[in-house]
């Protein structure tokens, strides 16, 4: 089974919207071909129509960062899958780690937020992963697996084998120390069993899986020599459209532009 590998930047919560159309220009050469990679971008809010309308023609997706579960209501300050679906955005980060600690998210939002996105045609790029507490004390697979488990729960099978999931160590999260690619392949193996097991294994080998975690131009073709890892989730180092367009091509293993 052949799955296609995709890179994507989370931007979180850097860039005006002039920055980020000004990335857009930049990478506008870009010419992945689509049946070797996808590329995502990730950015903030109020960037996305700008980049949905810049990169109309390049082979780039669009992401956000997170939303809400509901089509519309008195949520102060939420963003709905509904207004995301309308603009053209393709893909959304949800339960990073950093929006569980900070924003105390919790694995049932998250599984609500994974059925919303499937409800309103986005594709969600499910964050997991480890603290380093949990790292030392043997208890990242145990973690990791309850995380997966609670986010798929209920769906089809149709909709799980279109799921990304992004396997993310915390410990590894804009700390400059990634995982070992071997490490990073065993529990991504792991994600795939226990997807496989809620599941079946056809879904399993159709999920797509990435690492994320202090990724860059110099260290992503590791992680894509192991089998079960399917390309980045990449904050700090997509930054930089130049660094953006080299992680894309580490992945192709040639030329983008
Ligand atoms: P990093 O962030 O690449 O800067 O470590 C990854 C992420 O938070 O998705």
């Amino acid at each position: 089974m052949k799955r296609i590998p995709i890179v994507a930047g989370n931007w979180k919560m850097y860039k005006t919207v002039d920055e980020a159309k000004e990335f857009a220009h930049k990478v506008s050469g870009l010419h992945a071909d689509k049946s070797q990679v996808d590329t995502v971008i990730c950015a903030p809010f109020i960037a996305l129509p700008a980049l949905v309308d810049e990169l109309k023609n390049v082979p780039v997706g669009i992401g956000a960062q997170n939303m809400h579960w509901e089509e519309s209501g008195a949520y102060t300050g939420e963003v709905s899958p509904v207004m995301l679906e309308s603009l053209g955005v393709q893909y959304v980060i949800i339960g990073h780690s950093e929006r569980r600690q900070y924003f105390a998210e919790t694995d049932e939002t998250v599984n609500k937020k994974v059925k919303a996105a499937f409800a309103h045609n986005l594709a969600p790029i499910v964050c997991v992963g480890e603290d380093l507490t949990q790292r030392e004390a043997g208890q990242t697979k145990d973690f990791v697996r309850k995380q997966v488990l609670a986010a798929v729960e209920g769906l089809t099978s149709v909709q799980a084998a279109k799921l990304i999931i992004a396997y993310e160590p915390i410990w590894a999260i804009g700390t400059g120390k990634s995982s070992s690619a071997q490490d990073a392949q065993d529990v991504i193996s792991f994600i795939r069993t226990a997807v496989a097991g809620a599941f079946d294994q056809q879904v399993a080998d159709q999920v797509r899986i990435q690492y994320g975690g202090s990724v860059k131009p110099e260290n992503i073709a590791s992680y894509m020599s192991e089998t079960d890892i399917d390309g980045a989730l990449v904050g700090g180092a997509s930054l930089a459209p130049e660094s953006f367009l080299k992680l894309v091509e580490a992945v192709v293993g040639g030329k983008t532009s």
